[in-house]
């Protein structure tokens, strides 16, 4: 089914704002004053390069989150979730400070602190959110719901916040609030991605450009592939390889690793063979980023599927963050006919990425599932992704 996971209901679609309303009126009594909508993502190429400052590509799903939320006098932010329905949480605003939620709600209560930390008044605020993205499957359900929470608080206080800008006090909910080291990727996606386009955005510069990811029209599927095993970054494995490669960058005496670009070899330099191999990563997927884009921009989206696969084995065997259900995946797919496929977001467990001509993606579902059956491993779960457009308010 086109744009839904296989075998879910979902509420993507005009139904969402009304359930995620009927949600907020269960919870709190009245209809919401407004209901926001912030995307997944699928990062089509680009992997653990944002803190490198380097290059990202990834573009927005239909999938996401929605905050139907209202204002009140009393200073209290109150959350409640349709996915977590038994743990609403009531915290003064005056009173937010890291490590004073936890769980799902530190996510937007992270936002509404951001905000607050960066100068802007926020009132009282009720919450209610419902949600069709799977948690676990490296589609940036963390940052959706961040940037949800994000857009409703400043939308309905008036306060006039640009997106970048936006983009990065959603991270820093993550970064300081969750506490989990990540880059910019992810919020940016959300917030200022565009449908029928993917975003190269650099994580330097902080510059964004919208490059045409028309999928259809170019005969091709990209298909999701959400191998059903759990995918988390707060168990320090991300963080490790954010410190190996600001170590490899010190050793390269180069502020970061953007900064080696067009030297074969520069990375060799590197005498620790573990450091070596998480520099040639980032430098290698910059380049694999970059030659993405020239292909895309050139109406050449089916010849892009080498690059993904390129990917798959740099973040598998130099930056170590694949699994054996993604190995599998990627092997699968190229087995049952896909152009080229990867694993997408940060690794440990997720989703992996497969790219395809139309015809071909029946191929790659059966070859994956059988894959899949011959271990013994839970189904694997397909969607099929739409580039689509960045958070708004749907009323
Ligand atoms: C996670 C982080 C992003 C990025 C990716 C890896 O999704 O949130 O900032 O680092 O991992 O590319």
């Amino acid at each position: 089914m086109v744009g839904r996971w296989q075998g879910d209901g979902g509420v993507t679609g005009p139904g969402a704002a009304d359930r995620a309303a009927d949600w907020f009126a269960e919870g709190y009594g009245g209809q919401p004053e407004g209901v926001w909508h912030a995307p997944g993502r699928v990062n089509l190429i680009g992997e653990h390069t944002d803190y490198n400052e380097g290059f990202v590509l990834p573009f927005a799903l239909g999938q996401g989150v929605r905050a139907a939320a209202s204002r009140r006098d009393d200073g209290l932010l109150e959350l409640r979730s349709r996915q977590v329905p038994a743990s609403p949480v009531t915290v003064p605003l005056s009173k937010l400070a890291p490590g004073s939620v936890a769980g799902w709600a530190a996510y937007p209560a992270g936002a509404a602190w951001a905000i607050l930390q960066a100068g802007y008044p926020v009132g009282g605020t009720s919450i209610a959110i419902d949600a069709d993205l799977e948690r676990g499957a490296a589609l940036s359900s963390s940052a959706a719901l961040e940037c949800a929470a994000a857009l409703a608080l400043t939308e309905l206080h008036a306060l006039s916040v640009e997106r970048p800008g936006l983009a990065a006090l959603a991270r820093r909910a993550e970064n300081e609030f969750v506490g989990v080291p990540t880059g910019i990727m992810d919020q940016s996606a959300s917030l200022l991605c565009r449908a029928g386009h993917a975003l190269l955005l650099d994580c330097r510069s902080g510059q964004a450009s919208n490059v045409p990811l028309d999928l259809e029209a170019a005969g091709l599927v990209l298909l999701v592939i959400d191998t059903r095993v759990q995918h988390a970054l707060a168990d320090g494995r991300y963080a490790a390889r954010r410190r190996a490669c600001e170590d490899a960058a010190r050793v390269l005496g180069v502020p970061s690793l953007r900064d080696v670009t067009d030297t074969p070899g520069a990375v060799d330099q590197i005498t620790d063979p573990l450091l070596r191999r998480r520099a040639r990563h980032v430098v290698t997927e910059n380049a694999r980023v970059l030659e993405t884009v020239r292909l895309l921009r050139a109406d050449e989206a089916g010849r892009c599927g080498p690059l993904l696969t390129a990917s798959h084995v740099s973040l598998r065997d130099d930056f170590e963050v694949s699994w054996p259900q993604a190995d599998v995946a990627v092997e699968a797919a190229a087995a049952g006919g896909a152009l080229g496929a990867r694993m997408t977001g940060g690794g440990f467990g997720g989703s992996v990425i497969a790219l395809a001509e139309a015809e071909q993606a029946a191929g790659v579902r059966v070859s994956t599932s059988g894959a899949f059956a011959d271990r013994g491993w839970p189904p694997p779960r397909f969607l099929e992704a739409q580039p689509s457009a960045g958070a708004s308010r749907l009323r």
